[in-house]
């Protein structure tokens, strides 16, 4: 599989097409969260987790009430909300999903933090909607696994940072070069991406994009751990949503993107459990 051959637009069809299981998830969490629970000994059920996932990235990132953040993949708008109630930061997310986009914008209106919230139709490789030298942080929370080409995704971010800014952001990452995979490895790795429209960066190439795109002092937090708990919730969810799902999908109730998106959340569980993938934090400073 080449590395360039994802394009916004598939991207933005899964998600829509997608909508309805996360909404399913969002009914079980509280809120409308699109990334992975992150599970430590203070946070220890699915609404709580996914929070936590969130905060233990604000924390990393030290967002306070002084900082403009670019969220990009801003999702349904969950964590730009939450920015903005944690800490008062002012928050402007983009996403390339008018349906996400509308979501993310009554989400704010719900929690009181219009004022505070942006979300602008942008592709995050552009960021043709956000000035120059005009924002703090950086925040992408399991956004940039989406990009074809993270060079340009991380040289747009970097445009868009004054001097002293920061980018934070989490993510699934391979531990290891492709062409390390087993064939069966590559397999799996091959269902998630298309199933999810992923192309998930290999870490040691990541760290040198973010060299070469204009970061410095890079500093990477391992959290896998935490996240198994809900990749394995996941694949147990789907090992029998899938077989249900092929039957109703006779009937049109389920999609081929559905189903391709189960096998997809039960292969990550398995490459995450043979270590070569890994859940990363990553901050990196504005050189
Ligand atoms: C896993 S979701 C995470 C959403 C949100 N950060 C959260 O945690 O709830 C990834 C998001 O990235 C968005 N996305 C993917 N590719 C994008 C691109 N090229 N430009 C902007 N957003 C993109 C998707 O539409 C989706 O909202």
């Amino acid at each position: 599989m080449s590395n360039s051959d994802l394009d916004t637009d598939e991207v933005a069809d899964i998600y829509d097409e997608l909508l309805k299981t996360y909404q399913t998830e969002w009914a079980y969490r509280g809120h409308r969260s699109l990334h992975l629970e992150y599970y430590d000994e203070d946070h220890d059920e699915p609404g709580a987790a996914a929070m936590n996932t969130m905060r233990v990235l604000s924390e990393a990132a030290g967002i306070d009430s002084s900082d403009r953040v670019l969220n990009i993949g801003c999702g349904a708008g969950e964590d730009s909300v939450w920015n903005a109630r944690a800490h008062g930061a002012t928050v402007v997310g983009v996403n390339i999903s008018e349906s996400q986009l509308d979501l993310a914008r009554e989400n704010a209106a719900e929690h009181g933090v219009s004022e505070l919230t942006t979300f602008n139709y942008d592709d995050f490789h552009d960021l043709s909607t956000i000035d120059d030298d005009s924002m703090d942080v950086v925040w992408g929370l399991e956004a940039l696994s989406h990009s074809p080409d993270p060079a340009r995704a991380l040289t747009a971010a970097r445009r868009t940072l004054r001097d002293d800014g920061r980018v934070a952001l989490t993510d699934l990452f391979l531990t290891v070069a492709r062409d390390e995979l087993t064939a069966e490895q590559r397999d799996r790795l091959e269902r998630i991406e298309d199933g999810l429209g992923l192309r998930i960066s290999v870490f040691t190439q990541f760290e040198q994009t973010l060299d070469e795109t204009g970061f410095e002092n890079v500093q990477r937090r391992d959290l896998t751990d935490g996240i198994k708990r809900c990749t394995e919730r996941r694949r147990s969810f789907a090992r029998l949503a899938h077989p249900v799902g092929r039957v109703l999908g006779v009937f049109g109730v389920v999609s081929d993107t559905q189903l391709d998106s189960f096998v997809a959340s039960s292969e990550i569980d398995r490459l995450l459990g043979a270590g070569v993938l890994g859940y990363y934090l990553v901050t990196a400073d504005a050189a």
